[in-house]
């Protein structure tokens, strides 16, 4: 409005919308933000710096009152960019923020990572392999972190780690590549943490594709409970992250930093729980 120079308006920097776990926590944002009279400006930036940059000076022009950044920021000149552009009070969703002044609002992907593995554990699994997110990207190194400790904790090796991309065409190939990696008369792994829904979708279509059953043969469990992940066959186990909680946080958050800029920035963490459906075996 005139009087107050503000616009109403939070601006949504995203990596990717083409994940249902986005959508999800984009709902959860778009809702708060209904309700306490903000309008939402989303823009999906694929990852790509350019895209970024392009996206940074639209919503300088559109003159937003905060911006919200989601995840899937590879690319390390992108902090240093917002660091230099960023004008507006800010908060990181899915992901640290290294020396940035905002509020980082996520689950805690290292203590999911760990659960995800000690359920295989707990179920008698000794060979768990792991098809991880990209090693660039701050959750999914996490995971893959909190994944070694489990199996370090327990004194069992750590299995194949293949990376993947967070898509379900990824997750396919890196089954595939894990699959055709075995040598002659090996057995493939009993289980398989993968770092994320798509992925493990992927997963599971090309191991039955190669006649492995699920989970008598190979167990999976993904990470993320996207909403699709009760209508795999089987339904998929995975690690639940409260997906419009975080959004609806991460949007209340910032509309409090707007009201007032002087607050010191804060980590809001919010727990991940493990969702047991029909993917693990239990081997004991
Ligand atoms: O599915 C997308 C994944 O990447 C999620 O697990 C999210 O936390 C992200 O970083």
């Amino acid at each position: 409005s005139l009087k107050t120079n503000k616009t109403y308006t939070i601006g949504m920097l995203t990596g990717s919308n083409a994940n249902p776990f986005f959508a999800e926590v984009i709902h959860g944002v778009e809702a708060t933000c209904y309700e306490r009279g903000y309008h939402l400006v989303l823009c999906n930036s694929d990852d790509n710096l350019d895209k970024q940059a392009s996206y940074l000076q639209t919503l300088e022009e559109k003159r937003i009152d905060g911006l919200l950044v989601m995840s899937a920021h590879s690319d390390p000149g992108f902090f240093e960019m917002l660091r230099d552009r960023c004008q507006w009070p800010l908060v990181i969703l899915d992901c640290q923020a290294p020396g940035m002044e905002a509020d980082v609002i996520m689950e805690d992907p290292e203590q999911g990572g760990y659960e995800a593995t000690r359920h295989l554990l707990n179920n008698g699994h000794r060979s768990i392999a792991c098809i991880s997110g990209p090693a660039d990207l701050s959750p999914s190194s996490q995971r893959l972190a909190g994944y070694h400790r489990a199996l370090e904790e327990s004194g069992i090796p750590a299995g194949w780690i293949i990376e993947g991309r967070l898509t379900a065409e990824s997750g396919f190939e890196a089954a595939n590549r894990l699959l055709n990696g075995l040598d002659d008369g090996q057995q493939p792994p009993s289980a398989l943490f993968v770092g994320n829904d798509l992925m493990a979708m992927g997963v599971i279509c090309a191991l039955q594709t190669r006649g492995y059953r699920i989970p008598d043969d190979i167990s999976v469990i993904g990470y993320d409970d996207i909403e699709l992940a009760s209508y795999t066959s089987p339904p998929l186990t995975t690690i639940h992250q409260p997906k419009a909680e975080l959004g609806r946080l991460a949007a209340d958050t910032l509309i409090k930093r707007i009201e007032n800029p002087g607050r010191k920035p804060e980590v809001k963490t919010l727990r991940s729980t493990l969702v047991e459906r029909q993917s693990v075996k239990t081997t004991m």
